[in-house]
């Protein structure tokens, strides 16, 4: 009742305004007004890191761009999302509800994202993903107003059996922590794995964000495969490795992983690190002047070394920049602006790509191997990859 009356005040006041020619000056000083910015992002816990450095990524592209979107003035509107899922509608229905935001970015963690999901498809506001690789935010659950500018989560792990295949690693233990974002890892893993004639002997796991791998790499050593294989990422990821390293693992059995176990951790996990083999969408000693200006840029402005998610976050500034410059700052008409997201190539330090049609990345995957703190580039495990995007159908 109540969002009845306020609708029909708001269109008679709309009529009121046009009968007496106020309605082009009221467009007017809505397109002026400013716009409004939801981050959604874990900024305590275990993934805290990967937080600021996806909103250091953001801002930079949009100060380059003038500080401005459309020629329009920005306002943040911040949450922590604590990579909490079960805060997560809650924490995004604030943004849309209570903050009105135009446009939601947001966030690391799969659990989450369901729950931006969800409201991103109930309203209708704009969601940018700049990490979470949950599959069904563009497979089965895609909408139109969803747009992601990192990764599936099995996008990563695909190109990684291959490899280990290569090297003659027949028999690998997989480990991750135990939520959508591991399980889909894997997914991806052991297609890529077992089609290059690797098997499997064992899946081991532990609940999201546990660190204690003790009785794991104890198990691991008993079972002595030829490689281990995982999915972690953050404060966590650091802790792995570094007591993969003290279970005197290293150098006994190599270690693989989903290219995040290496990002953002390299000085937190010292010379443990070195010599991982990962596969992901960036590396760091890409030799591009793009990816050389970029790292620079970052490193100057916020005094640390910029990673993945640093790109990711950039490369979701970018996206929103051209989306909004294409429809000239009226973020409001939505066909025209989903239209250029759609269409428009990303430059970004990971290389350019384009958005597949269910809003994925297509994007080449680089075999790295960690040196001296550096995720060094050893080569492209896949060439422009694209998500299948199974069970997406585009409503409108
Ligand atoms: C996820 O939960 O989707 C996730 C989190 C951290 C990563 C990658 C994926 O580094």
């Amino acid at each position: 009742m109540t969002t009845r009356r306020l609708v029909l005040s708001r269109s008679a006041a709309l009529v009121g305004a046009a009968s007496s020619g106020l309605l082009l000056p009221q467009i007017a000083r809505a397109q002026s007004s400013k716009i409004r910015v939801g981050l959604m992002l874990p900024y305590t816990g275990t993934f805290a890191q990967l937080g600021v450095a996806i909103e250091n990524g953001f801002r930079m592209a949009l100060d380059e761009q003038g500080g401005k979107l459309g020629g329009r003035e920005i306002e943040f509107f911040k949450v922590d999302d604590e990579s909490n899922p079960a805060k997560g509608v809650e924490n995004a229905s604030t943004l849309v509800q209570r903050d009105k935001v135009d446009v939601l970015v947001g966030t690391v963690h799969s659990g989450v994202q369901m729950g931006i999901q969800k409201v991103a498809r109930d309203s209708g506001v704009l969601s940018l993903i700049p990490n979470a690789g949950a599959h069904a935010a563009t497979r089965a659950l895609c909408a139109p107003n969803v747009f992601r500018t990192s990764f599936t989560n099995a996008q990563p792990t695909l190109a990684l059996g291959k490899p280990m295949m290569d090297k003659g690693l027949k028999k690998t233990v997989w480990i991750t922590w135990k939520y959508a974002a591991g399980d889909e890892a894997f997914e991806g893993f052991r297609d890529g794995y077992t089609k290059a004639g690797g098997t499997i002997v064992k899946e081991l796991s532990l609940p999201f964000p546990n660190v204690e791998f003790q009785a794991l790499l104890t198990e691991i050593a008993s079972l002595k495969p030829d490689a281990v294989a995982c999915f972690f990422a953050g404060g966590g990821a650091a802790k792995f490795i570094r007591d993969y390293a003290a279970a005197g693992l290293k150098g006994k059995i190599p270690l693989y992983g989903s290219g995040f176990l290496t990002e953002g951790v390299l000085e937190a996990a010292g010379p443990a690190a070195d010599g991982i083999v990962t596969t992901l969408h960036y590396s760091d000693s890409l030799d591009t002047p793009r990816n050389r200006a970029f790292r620079l840029a970052y490193a100057k402005h916020f005094k640390v070394q910029p990673d993945v998610y640093a790109v990711q976050g950039y490369d979701t500034g970018l996206l929103l920049a051209q989306g909004v410059a294409a429809v000239k700052g009226d973020i409001g008409n939505k066909p025209a602006l989903y239209k250029a997201l759609e269409t428009t190539t990303i430059d970004s330090p990971r290389g350019k790509w384009k958005m597949s049609p269910q809003h994925n990345p297509v994007q080449d995957i680089y075999l790295r191997v960690v040196e001296n703190k550096e995720n060094k580039v050893v080569g492209v495990a896949a060439k422009a990859l694209a998500d299948p995007g199974t069970g997406c159908r585009m409503a409108g």
